[in-house]
């Protein structure tokens, strides 16, 4: 199979039949409103772990009580220079038992998002704003997300990505550190901390196997998200 029809196999997967692009505000006024104070995005500082280093801290993590109940943490996966970077909410069950973000039904459904851009999952890196499974994958809670935003803002660092991809709500409203609406979140850029890596907003996979009528939505916030990466690669 060719490229072009590769790329459709994957938007069938996703349920999307048509669609037209969206031209969406980058650097909007509300959007630039939105973008992280630097003061609330957890700082590196002097000294701040490598990639090894952090990867055995987040191992060995007791930092609160997700601990108890995991099989193993969750670090990450995925190319350490990824341009790309997307970031989830917590494990699930499959998560906690392969020590990998989504590997489950919606990670299917993300590779496929993925690959509809033309990206393999390879070469973007995949994390969580938590590193442990929370119990019947319950919300993350404000201590949990406290305890662990460190080492994810450490991981963003480290990578480095050109932009960041945030899927779902939990993720978006922990990283832009608000209480924003997905709805209202999507079709916008932020900056996330020192470096201002673009961050764009999309629904989560496992919604999107709910919710399939929002698939398309969804390819029009991917579109919007290759929008603002080609302009974040130009701009570097
Ligand atoms: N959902 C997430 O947000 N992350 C995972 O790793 C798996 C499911």
């Amino acid at each position: 199979m060719n490229a072009a029809g590769r790329r459709q196999a994957c938007l069938s997967a996703m349920g999307v039949t048509a669609w037209v692009p969206r031209t969406a505000a980058v650097d909007s006024p509300a959007a630039l409103e939105a973008d992280v104070p630097a003061a609330l995005v957890p700082s590196a500082g002097e000294g701040a772990p490598d990639w090894d280093t952090l990867a055995a801290t987040v191992a060995a993590c007791q930092r609160c009580e997700l601990h108890q109940g995991r099989t193993q943490t969750v670090f990450g996966v995925g190319a350490r220079r990824a341009r790309w970077m997307i970031i989830g909410e917590a494990p699930g069950q499959e998560e906690d038992r392969k020590g990998e973000p989504f590997v489950g039904r919606a990670g299917q459904l993300l590779n496929s998002m993925l690959e509809a851009l033309g990206m393999r999952r390879g070469e973007v890196y995949i994390a969580n704003i938590l590193k442990c499974r929370p119990p019947n994958n319950r919300d993350p809670q404000p201590d949990e997300v406290a305890q662990c935003e460190g080492y994810l803002a450490r991981q963003i660092e480290l990578i480095s990505p050109r932009i960041i991809l945030c899927v779902g709500r939990i993720a978006a409203q922990n990283l832009l550190k608000t209480q924003t609406p997905i709805g209202k979140l999507r079709g916008q850029q932020y900056h996330y901390g020192p470096q201002a890596v673009p961050v764009v907003v999309t629904y989560h996979p496992a919604y999107l196997l709910r919710s399939p009528a929002e698939k398309r939505r969804a390819w029009q916030d991917l579109l919007f998200a290759r929008h603002v990466f080609a302009a974040a690669e130009e701009g570097a």
